[in-house]
């Protein structure tokens, strides 16, 4: 038997200590918190992309009363994103959450299947995806690219035929 180890890189920052760009591109996902439909979580997520060419698009969680049938904000922005700009790369994804009932003290981190989602586009572009997640008390958690956040993840390689 080997121990093994992987090791994930993140940078933490105050929101003062962000660009302007990544700054407003928060912002942009607290905003899209509002336009959430989670009546029954009452937890509320925003998602903002922002793509190469400056575009920003926005996502939000849109949960369902068959609550499989429901998605994350991450995918919902993702997706949308993808639908309508498959062509033009995504350079950051900002993600926050906010609960009137909930309190949040721990840093937003995606659900594995938003993690998967996100690294498929990372794969497509063949470029990385920085992700900014909100924090408690001002904090924002950055990863340099979506494969830190999923070690060992899923790839499109494991499909391709080998007979
Ligand atoms: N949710 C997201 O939108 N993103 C995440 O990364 C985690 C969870 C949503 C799904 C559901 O509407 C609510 O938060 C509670 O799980």
């Amino acid at each position: 038997m080997k121990e093994n180890q992987i090791q994930i890189h993140y940078n933490t920052y105050q929101c003062e200590e962000l660009s302007e760009s990544y700054k407003n591109l928060m912002d942009r996902s607290i905003e899209a918190q509002h336009n959430a439909y989670a009546p029954y979580s009452n937890f509320k997520v925003g998602a903002a992309i922002l793509l190469e060419d400056g575009t920003i698009f926005t996502g939000n969680n849109q949960e369902n009363a068959a609550f499989p049938s429901g998605l994350c904000a991450e995918r919902v922005a993702i997706f949308a994103c993808s639908a309508q700009n498959p062509n033009i790369n995504i350079k950051v994804i900002a993600i926050s959450a906010n609960s009137e009932k909930i309190d949040i003290n721990t840093v937003l981190a995606p659900c594995g299947s938003c993690r998967q989602a996100m690294y498929e586009y990372e794969s497509k572009q063949n470029a990385p995806i920085k992700v900014l997640l909100k924090g408690p008390d001002n904090e924002v958690v950055e990863f340099l690219c979506v494969a830190d956040l999923l070690p060992l993840v899923f790839h499109c390689d494991g499909l391709k035929k080998v007979r």
